[in-house]
Formats: C-alpha cells, structure tokens, sequence
C-alpha cells in the first residue's frame, strides 16, 4: 500500500508518483506486524552468497522489506549490491576519525548507488507492463536506468542538463541505448519537465519520486549494518542532491527499528555542496519550507537547487537525531584525493560524505572515537575530467593540494632513472 506523506491518503500501487488528493510525496507503507513473523537476522544472514535467483543480490537479499509484491518473473536483477567496507589510515588520519569506514556503492553494475533503487522500479514497470521509462539526471540515474531498461526490454527516455554531466554518465546512457533528450536548462528544469513529460505521453517515472526507487536504497543501510554484524555505526554519512537517499536512509532506520532488528539508530549526517545547499540552509535555519537555490558545484551529481524529496529527507534527519552539513568544492577535490590515493577512489560528489564527516569532527559534533560509515556514492571513472583536471592544476578556483601530476620525459634509461628517484 501506498500512503501519502501529507494527507496520509492510502492507494494501491500503480503508475502515479504523487497523491491523488493532495499531490503530496508517497510511502510505501510495510505491515511490520506481518513482517515481524518472516524476517529476522538469521534470515537475511542464510541468502549471504546465495545463488538461488533473486537471493545473491545486495537488494532482494531483503526481499521482504523491499518489494514484496513482485513475483520473480518480473524482477529485473543483474545483480546488485554486495558492496564493499573499506577503511584506510590515509582516510582516518585526514579525517580525523580512528574508526571510519567506506562503502564503495560505485561497485554497483553500472558505478553508482541508482542502481539499488533502480532495480526494483524497473520490476515494477514490468510488473505494471509499461513500455516506457523515463528519468531526469545529473548522470548516475540515467545510466542506471538505460542498462536496466535494455536488459528488461523497455524503452527509455532520459532528461539530461545539456553539457552539465560527466562524461562517464552521457556515454553509458548512449551506448545502453537511451533515447537521450539534452536539455536546455539545469537539473531542476529537467525534473519539472519529465515530470510532466510522463504524465502526457504515459511513460513510467523513474525518480527518487517513485517510492519503489526508495524501497531498494534502503538496503545501502540493511546491507551495512548486516555487513557490521547488525552493530550499527554511530553515524551515516551520506552525501544529498536530491535528497533520495538521505530520504531512503531514514525509512531503512526506522523499519529495522520497528522489527526488532536493530537496539540502537545511527544518526544520518546529509551533506550538500555549499553552491548547492537548498537542504543545508533549510535545516540551519530551522524553515518549515524548502527554498531553492540556483546550483552550481564541481560535483555535478548533486548539483541541485530544488531537492524533491526533501520532506521525506527532514524526517530522516529528525528520526535519526541527525545533522545537515554543506562542504566547499575544495573540500571536495581534497577529500577525493584522499580516497583516491588510498586506492579506493570515487567520483567528485562521492567525496562529500568524507569531507562532511571530516567537518562535523572538527565542529565537535562528531566525536573522533565514535564509529562512522561514509557512503562512497559513485565509481572514480564516472567523471575522469573531474581527476584529471585536479591533478593537472587546471580546476577554476580549486587548489590541487594532493596533486600527482605525470612527467614527461626522454625515452632513455637514465631519464626513467632521474624521474623515478626524483
Ligand atoms: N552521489 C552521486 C554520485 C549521485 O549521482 C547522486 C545523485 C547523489 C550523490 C545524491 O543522491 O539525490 O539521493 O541525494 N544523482 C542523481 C542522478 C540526482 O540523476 O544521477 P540523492
């Protein structure tokens, strides 16, 4: 059952993405009594590794909390999560935090966190038997669904701010075979066009909007948390554009709560690039409302100005006891070489969890001996530009303090002997 965040207004599923009376965000709303007699730590243990069809996967391993509607057939799974735990000297030392962990969601099939919601929206569209999909994004979303919609046999329709995503993303899109739509105007303008664009032509959205995108994020948290022996951390650090899996997070917490399966809830850190900060000042100055900002971040990925679910996201930060940070680009750059350089890299936006974490510490409000899980968004190849462009020196506005540039030099022996004990 689907209810509305707003009026409290309860649908059954079906291709719509906001209340029919009020046109406030939906939830997917769990029977956790029912759930309380078939789930349980055991449970979720016994699929680890699974190869029964759709068990191995990171996101169906939780089947029951995620979409237990579905039937088989119409699961659309290549398959995802099973992400890993990284900690590194390099990464605590920067920090400042002994005991920070990563979890690298740019392992996903096609490099990005998308594809754990994606997942399940694509069953559903199956499910619902649309023949179109459709999506605007900074990049991530779009690649997601255009490997998933090929592999289901879907059309899909993308929306993307015309020269404002990494090149990494546009290829993907192209080469899944994405009908891709550039549009002239930024992210925001491409949300309030696909939005409309799906209503009129009859194609299936595929946003955070659509809760069943938010369904399959929460197993970033389920997974973690499994992969922690079910000890939550004290904190999750997760970077914000529009807002999906803060929002996602929340919902995890509280449902993992409700069963029994967790004692105590990790405090969710959401940070935002300080160019595209709309949720940031929100919450800092304690508004009831969103206001939205003109975006503008190194970080394409979260280079929003007008989150869509920042509801649901103020919720999680209330639930969880959480904070909202923003971060600059050169904390951005900064932190990325950090996690470049300890060999686990990420794209631009990634990086803003670790920068955020790293900026709560030194604000005092997280303590250095606590335990904190920063989430790794996107894959190091997603925007090579962006790394290149770091180490060459040639980022407007950006120091490349942790620069590695390349040497050029003669083809001879003692050239290479000069360069390498230089
Ligand atoms: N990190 C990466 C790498 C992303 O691609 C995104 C969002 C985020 C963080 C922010 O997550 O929206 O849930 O707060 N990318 C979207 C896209 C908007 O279109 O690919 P969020």
């Amino acid at each position: 059952m689907l209810r509305c965040i707003d009026c409290g207004g309860e649908f059954q599923p079906g291709a719509f993405y906001r209340c029919e009376k009020c046109s406030g965000l939906l939830d997917v709303v769990p029977d956790i009594e029912g759930l309380k007699e078939k789930v349980s730590r055991e449970l979720f243990d016994s699929r680890l590794g699974s190869r029964e069809f759709p068990y191995g996967s990171g996101i169906w391993r939780f089947r029951e909390l995620i979409h237990p509607l579905v039937e088989d057939k119409n699961i659309v799974s290549r398959p995802e999560g099973n992400t890993n735990l990284y900690s590194h000297g390099k990464v605590s030392e920067y920090s400042g935090i002994k005991d920070i962990v990563l979890k690298h969601e740019g392992e996903n099939p096609s490099g990005s966190f998308k594809d754990r919601g994606m997942s399940p929206g694509i069953s559903e569209a199956k499910r619902l038997d649309m023949g179109t999909v459709a999506c605007a994004s900074t990049g991530n979303t779009s690649a997601s669904m255009a490997a998933y919609a090929s592999l289901a046999g879907i059309k899909s329709v993308v929306f993307i701010p015309e020269g404002m995503i990494a090149f990494g993303k546009l290829s993907q899109a192209l080469a899944y075979g994405a009908k891709v739509l550039q549009i002239k105007g930024n992210f925001d303008r491409a949300m309030g066009l696909v939005q409309e664009s799906s209503k009129e032509l009859g194609m299936y959205l595929l946003n955070s909007i659509n809760p069943w995108r938010i369904e399959g994020q929460k197993s970033i948290v389920f997974e973690l948390i499994q992969q922690l022996g079910w000890n939550p951390p004290d904190w999750i650090v997760v970077p914000a554009g529009n807002l999906g899996n803060s929002s996602a997070f929340g919902k995890a917490l509280r449902e993992l709560k409700e069963l029994g399966l967790i004692d105590k809830v990790p405090r969710i850190a959401s940070v935002q690039a300080e160019g595209a900060n709309p949720f940031y000042r929100m919450w800092k100055g304690e508004e009831d409302v969103l206001e939205s900002v003109k975006p503008e971040t190194i970080a394409s990925a979260i280079k929003i100005g007008n989150p869509i679910s920042w509801k649901k996201a103020m919720r999680a930060i209330k639930f969880s006891n959480g904070v909202v940070e923003e971060v600059s680009d050169q904390e951005i750059m900064d932190a990325k070489a950090i996690i470049d350089a300890s060999g686990i890299g990420c794209e631009p936006a990634s990086a803003a969890s670790v920068a955020g974490a790293k900026k709560l510490l030194d604000a005092g409000v997280i303590d250095g001996k606590e335990k904190v899980a920063c989430i790794i968004t996107g894959n190091i190849l997603k925007d090579p530009d962006a790394t290149i462009n770091y180490h060459l020196g040639k980022l407007e506005g950006i120091q490349p303090k942790f620069s590695n540039k390349p040497v050029v030099i003669d083809a001879d022996l003692e050239s290479v002997r000069k360069a390498v004990s230089g």
